[in-house]
């Protein structure tokens, strides 16, 4: 969707708003409100950001404003185009089984070095998350709730570079499900693979919730699976408005 200059900022300027942060938060600021327009999708994918023009818009130099969109970059929600320069990244990619293949993989191993050091701290915490899941009804909520319940479950990995890559999954995963939770019913089903994540991590039966893990992390691969063919099967009907077949 092509706009010109000034709709563009002032959509800009609708999204974000025009607070003016002062200058050592500015990139904090900025990197917080991008991501969260991003994730509740107040910034559509394909939506260009640029450099200057957000820094108009927060009244600061471009310095800050590269430094956010790195960083938003890196837990890929923002992706670099030729000519374009940095925008909004799809919601869900071709290679998205890919993705949660690898998130498997990751995940597995995180909570391999997490469960045998979770105290009862970590425990309590991961249980208030799916309690107020059990509670929630709103999507976005929804997706927060179940990244922060996931991590805390990873709280006590030890590998720092490990973790940004698990973080990057598990934003990945919130955007897809704050847009797809309602037509996939994967709700009261995802809350019994969390209780039992939980149940596994308090009897420390590593093996055991890598198992629940994996399993939980497929029901992700089964709903995108059917997101991608069925949008597939979308994109390659006729315009059925014209006319109608007789079956
Ligand atoms: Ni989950």
């Amino acid at each position: 969707m092509a706009m010109r200059k000034s709709d563009r900022e002032v959509f800009l300027g609708s999204v974000l708003g025009n607070e003016q942060p002062p200058a050592h938060l500015a990139r904090a600021v900025i990197e917080e409100k991008l991501r969260n327009a991003i994730i509740d999708g107040s910034l559509p994918s394909g939506t260009a950001l640029r450099q200057q023009e957000l820094a108009t818009l927060f009244g600061v130099s471009r310095m800050p404003v590269r430094e956010a969109l790195r960083q938003l970059e890196a837990q890929s929600l923002l992706r670099v185009e030729t000519h374009k320069g940095a925008v909004v990244a799809p919601l869900i990619t071709e290679d998205a089984v890919d993705a949660y293949a690898l998130r498997i993989l990751l995940e597995s191993e995180a909570l391999r070095l997490s469960i045998p050091f979770l105290d009862a701290e970590d425990l309590a915490a991961a249980r208030a998350y799916i309690e107020q899941l059990e509670v929630e009804t709103d999507y976005a909520q929804i997706g927060r709730l179940n990244r922060m319940f996931h991590l805390s479950l990873y709280a006590k990995t030890a590998n720092k570079r490990l973790m940004v890559l698990v973080e990057q999954g598990l934003n990945e995963e919130e955007r897809f499900l704050r847009f797809n939770l309602a037509s996939m019913g994967l709700g009261k089903l995802s809350q019994d693979d969390h209780w039992e994540l939980l149940r596994l991590a308090e009897a420390k039966d590593v093996e055991q919730v890598v198992a629940a893990l994996q399993h939980h992390l497929n029901r992700g691969v089964q709903a995108v699976t059917r997101y991608l063919s069925d949008k597939a099967a979308e994109a390659s009907k006729p315009s059925r408005s014209r006319k109608k077949t007789p079956a």
